[in-house]
């Protein structure tokens, strides 16, 4: 199964794709991940990342692509895959259209949600340092406050989850990303899902959605 989750910032992407990975047993992709890891190295190329993600703006086309391509290429996602957070503009849908060649995607899933949801979402939106689970501090808290429930890990607030980093990145969402929805709808590739809905709710349509797909 070869999937995309396609949605703002905020919306529930990571959150749905870390659970969808544990019954599907594939592996979840997501670029926002990946360049996090390079940003840890502090190269030339990490410090330039960390830049632009702190802005809240997108990484050059090519830098992702490469990424993505080498990772598909990795045994374990040669039968399938959750990607999520890529691709993010014309040219990286296209270019992953010409990576997955004669295998290509199930379908790529619109999760949709209010600019309101959106916001409070990111801003509420704490982190594990340790195994990078998510967590909220209102929708879905941890039992001891600053820390992870699932390793003992401290929790942070990303940088890029700063109200106006937020507002940024919502409105290079606008600019760079929403025209994928009609990437896809005329390929009949696109479903949409309401993702205001609590996390649950969302997740038993995706396992419907997916399932079919298996
Ligand atoms: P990335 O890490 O991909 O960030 P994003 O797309 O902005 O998405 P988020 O991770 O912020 O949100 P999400 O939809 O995963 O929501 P989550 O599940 O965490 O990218 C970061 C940066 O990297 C980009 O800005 C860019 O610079 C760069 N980048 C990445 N990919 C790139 C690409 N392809 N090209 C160029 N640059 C790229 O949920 C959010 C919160 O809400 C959590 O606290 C969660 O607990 C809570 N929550 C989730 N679902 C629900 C629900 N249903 N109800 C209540 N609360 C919920």
């Amino acid at each position: 199964m070869k999937v995309i989750l396609l949605g703002p910032p905020g919306v529930g992407k990571g959150t749905q794709a870390k659970q969808l990975v544990e019954y599907f047993k594939i592996p979840h992709i997501s670029t926002g991940d990946m360049l996090r890891e390079i940003v840890k190295e502090e190269s030339p190329v990490g410090l330039k990342v960390r830049e632009i993600m702190n802005r809240g703006d997108l990484v050059p086309d090519d830098l992702v692509t490469e990424i993505v391509r080498l990772r598909l290429k990795k045994a374990d996602a040669l039968s399938g895959f959750i990607l999520d957070g890529y691709p993010r503009t014309n040219v990286q849908a296209k270019s992953l259209d010409e990576i997955l060649n004669d295998s290509p995607l199930n379908g790529a899933i619109y999760l949709d949600a209010s600019q309101q949801t959106l916001i409070q979402r990111l801003s509420g939106r704490r982190v594990c340092k340790k195994c990078g689970a998510n967590f909220h501090i209102t929708n879905m808290p941890p039992k001891s406050s600053g820390i992870c429930d699932k390793c003992g890990g401290e929790l942070f607030q990303r940088s890029d989850d700063q109200v106006e980093t937020i507002k940024k990145r919502l409105n290079v969402y606008l600019r760079q990303t929403v025209s994928l929805i009609d990437y896809y709808q005329s390929r009949n590739k696109l479903i949409k899902l309401n993702a205001d809905e609590p996390a649950s709710v969302v997740y038993n349509t995706l396992i419907d959605i997916l399932g079919k797909w298996r």
